[in-house]
């Protein structure tokens, strides 16, 4: 784009020189920057972002401070992400490698004052692993009111989309974007938390693009400092075969190759049915952070049922948490609980 300036300034130095009619210059300067523009669109892949705000970058001018509400402010902001990992590590069990992703990812997007883009994750694994428990540690970390908190904006697939079938896609679509900018509004480090992609229809995740997309504004609305979760179980076969063909030999989930299962999941998911299904916002890369769970063992359902316990300052000892442990569902080979964490609290009510 700056090219185009200079074009136009050359033209304009030229037409000075031989003192030509302004129109002839403007037509002559039209066609070149047409000329230079259909160019720049045959070698660039990038799609123009559709507002028309974003063909040049101006320097961000500095936000005013935070007025609407204490819990939307980077002070706010800043303590939280001080003990996000922390917190994670003391209330997550067995997802080492996710928390370490997950603390790296939302610090650095904290760290950046003018970010490019929001921060996009996706939590990828079976049933009860905890992505639900981190997205709402996560709320709890960042926000005062944790995810009740009117930034945070939470988005359940099989309620809205399954249970409803009186509307179109289009409509879907237009309720999804219109809610992202309305709530974004409120406060500009909103969390979304779309949960259930695997059972989104098909293509309604494309209209996320221009919120997700590394656009200075969309309308007069800048989402860059926003986060999106997503939740899905897409991918969790492959992480439950690999964690299980892996603990076969080695008997440890910490040399579980983890960075290269993360790798699988964009492709498994562009192709899994669901919300990501030929998504844009797989194809476009604008997920910063694929996210792997892995299924929780036997020792991980104690400490989550140990956990569970606690809050309820009930008296417990090893027999406790085995008995609990042992109303639990695993695998032929006892390698993993299959149902995760997720009956646990349903399990320790007796014990309160
Ligand atoms: C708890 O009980 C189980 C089964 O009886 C036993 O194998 C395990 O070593 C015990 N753990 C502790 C910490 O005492």
């Amino acid at each position: 784009m700056k090219s185009i300036l200079k074009w136009i300034l050359i033209l304009k130095s030229l037409a000075a020189v031989y003192s030509l009619e302004p129109f002839t210059i403007f037509a002559a300067g039209s066609a070149v920057t047409s000329l230079f523009i259909a160019t720049v669109s045959i070698f660039n892949n990038r799609r123009e972002p559709p507002s028309p705000s974003s063909s040049s970058s101006p320097p961000p001018t500095p936000l005013p401070p935070p007025t609407r509400d204490d819990e939307c402010s980077e002070e706010y902001f800043k303590d939280g992400i001080s003990y996000l990992k922390q917190d994670l590590d003391t209330n997550v069990f067995g997802q080492d490698f996710a928390i370490e992703l997950i603390a790296y990812v939302v610090r650095s997007h904290f760290n950046i004052k003018y970010p490019q883009a929001p921060l996009v994750m996706s939590f990828h694994g079976p049933t009860g692993t905890g992505k639900n428990h981190v997205s709402k540690r996560v709320a709890e970390t960042l926000f005062k009111n944790g995810i009740h908190s009117k930034f945070v904006h939470h988005k359940i697939a099989t309620k809205e989309y399954i249970r409803n079938t009186k509307h179109s896609l289009t409509e879907f679509k237009t309720e999804l974007s219109d809610f992202i900018e309305k709530k974004s509004k409120l406060c500009e480090r909103s969390l979304f938390i779309i949960d259930e992609v695997e059972s989104m229809p098909e293509g309604l995740t494309d209209v996320l693009t221009p919120f997700l997309d590394y656009h200075d504004k969309v309308g007069d609305q800048d989402y860059r400092k926003s986060i999106f979760i997503f939740l899905s179980s897409v991918g969790a076969d492959m992480l439950i075969d690999r964690f299980v063909n892996h603990y076969k030999n080695e008997k440890t989930r910490e040399t579980v190759p983890l960075k290269d299962m993360a790798n699988l999941i964009p492709t498994i998911a562009y192709n899994s049915p669901g919300g990501f299904k030929n998504s844009k916002i797989i194809s476009k890369a604008l997920i910063s952070a694929y996210v792997p769970f892995l299924p929780l063992e036997r020792k991980h359902v104690k400490q989550c049922a140990e956990k569970e316990l606690r809050k309820c300052n009930a008296e417990f000892n090893n027999f406790t948490t085995e008995s609990i442990a042992n109303q639990l569902i695993y695998d032929p080979n006892n390698y993993y609980s299959t149902q995760g964490c997720k009956t646990i609290p349903s399990k320790v009510g007796i014990y309160c």
